[in-house]
């Protein structure tokens, strides 16, 4: 069983991996809200989503970025992002998801996204949690 869902896996059927348990439902909300609405430009394997480019050859302009690899918290940041379309409001359209649904996706990115670093055995990575927050850019204009 565990050799047949692995070769699901590989396969693009790939399942939110997130527990869907009452204690972690809004993050499960977010992880699914992700997967409809972020998934064609951004990577977040919890969401099981490939949006992200793998190979900059072949990027296209609206590939996001890759939230596996990349940290995203706190969730304040994640709602600006939500609410202005990234942080340059060039490409990302803005309020893909609004009010609880932007809470509940900004909450599901904070907390996992970044988490393939910290199981990385590349010398030298830093776990997200350990990695300064960015400022968050002021509003263009
Ligand atoms: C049409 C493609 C597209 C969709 C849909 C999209 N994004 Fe993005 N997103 C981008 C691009 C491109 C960037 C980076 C460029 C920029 O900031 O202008 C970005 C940037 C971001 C950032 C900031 C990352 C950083 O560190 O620069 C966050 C957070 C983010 N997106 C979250 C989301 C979430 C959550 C959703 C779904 C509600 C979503 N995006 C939907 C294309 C998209």
């Amino acid at each position: 069983m565990i050799a047949v869902s692995a070769l699901a896996a590989a396969c693009g059927t790939e399942r939110i991996s997130v527990p869907d348990t009452a204690a972690n439902r809004p993050f499960y909300e977010g992880a699914v809200l992700f997967s409809q609405r972020c998934a064609g430009c951004h990577t977040l394997s919890y969401a099981a989503t490939h949006g992200s480019a793998s190979n900059v050859r072949t990027a296209q302009a609206n590939n996001g970025p890759n939230f596996d690899t990349r940290c995203e918290r706190p969730v304040t940041r994640v709602l600006y992002a939500i609410e202005n379309g990234g942080f340059s409001g060039a490409i990302m359209p803005q309020n893909v998801v609004v009010g609880k649904q932007a809470i509940d996706v900004a909450e599901f990115v904070a907390k996992y996204a970044g988490r393939e670093t910290e199981t990385s055995d590349t010398p030298g990575s830093v776990p997200c949690m350990d990695k300064p927050i960015g400022a968050i850019p002021p509003p263009p204009g």
